[in-house]
């Protein structure tokens, strides 16, 4: 909930609240793409911006809708990179569009969406709830090594193998069908002594795969800058070292000058940045915020601005 200038979120709190108002400010027309409870949408209309709020999640739209209303904000329900979504962005004119990746406290927090380690969840995972492959289709299904190759890239598992094996042979007995069937897998595979810190990894990353969300970020960022006015705004909040290799990259190569494909013999795009990067490193959470706020422990913020007409 927004109240005065003071966040009292139980959907989700948001993170950065001061980078992003300080990144927000000036802006007229702001795409927040991950609107999830509206937290920080919330400062993006009380900066002055009209706001389009966009989320893959159907419930996530509901609960912004019931905190912001309709007044200055329309909503619009889907993947970032849809065609359909970045259609009606490009529509909007934007001149601010936000990311803030992953899932919100709420999804984490409800059980019966499968994100959570916690005894007895179905293993789901869907953002997009009802749609599209669950958890336990790819623990279910998925050959040995490429869920070995999942757990090593995004959760960077030294025992990655002996996991995937264990959940081959788990499987052959008894299909995966709740939380506590990947739970014992992994404690199969890393001892005992494995706890809640290797669950969350191995669980997030998991999520990455079900949703598809780092070849989603890959695609989606070109086409989202595409949509921005002149001198316009793109910040994006990543938790994942995966998600945030993505959008350094992806900001580093925008703004050199020369942007023609590799390999092509002549310049043709006459030299000139898509933009500059705003933050040469990830902006952080202060002390104060994750003492109030442990989730925001692995959040960064990167931003870039698109090149102004002369
Ligand atoms: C960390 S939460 C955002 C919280 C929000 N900033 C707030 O202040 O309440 C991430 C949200 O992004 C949504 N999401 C993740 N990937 C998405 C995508 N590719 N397209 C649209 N929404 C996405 C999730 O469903 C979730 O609601």
């Amino acid at each position: 909930m927004w109240e005065g200038g003071s966040i009292t979120a139980t959907y989700h709190v948001p993170v950065l609240a001061g980078a992003v108002r300080a990144w927000a400010e000036g802006g007229r027309r702001a795409v927040d793409a991950t609107v999830g409870g509206g937290g920080h949408a919330a400062l993006l209309l009380a900066a002055g911006a009209e706001v389009l709020a966009v989320d893959r999640d159907p419930e996530a739209i509901a609960a912004a809708r019931d905190q912001l209303g309709e007044g200055g904000i329309r909503y619009s329900t889907g993947a970032f990179g849809s065609a359909k979504v970045l259609g009606t962005i490009e529509t909007f004119r934007p001149d601010r569009i936000l990311l803030d990746l992953g899932v919100s406290s709420h999804q984490l927090d409800t059980d019966v969406r499968g994100f959570t380690f916690r005894p007895g969840a179905p293993l789901d995972m869907r953002m997009a709830a009802g749609r599209g492959v669950t958890a336990a289709d790819v623990l279910n299904t998925w050959p040995e090594a490429r869920l070995a190759d999942a757990f090593s890239q995004l959760a960077d598992e030294p025992r990655a193998r002996r996991l995937a094996r264990a959940i081959v042979r788990r499987r052959a007995a008894a299909p995966f069908a709740t939380s506590d069937d990947l739970v014992n897998a992994i404690r199969e595979a890393r001892g005992p002594r494995s706890g809640p810190a290797d669950f969350a990894r191995l669980f997030q990353a998991l999520r990455i795969v079900v949703n598809q969300e780092l070849e989603q970020l890959e695609l989606a960022l070109p086409a989202l800058r595409a949509t921005l006015e002149p001198g316009g705004r793109l910040a994006v909040i990543t938790y994942h070292s995966g998600e945030d290799r993505i959008v350094k990259n992806a900001f580093r190569d925008w703004s050199r000058p020369c942007v023609c494909p590799p390999g092509q013999p002549v310049c043709t795009c006459r030299g000139r940045p898509l933009g500059r990067v705003l933050t040469k490193k990830p902006i952080r959470p202060a002390p104060a915020e994750l003492r109030d706020n442990p989730r925001a422990r692995s959040a960064g913020l990167r931003a870039f601005e698109v090149t102004a007409d002369d």
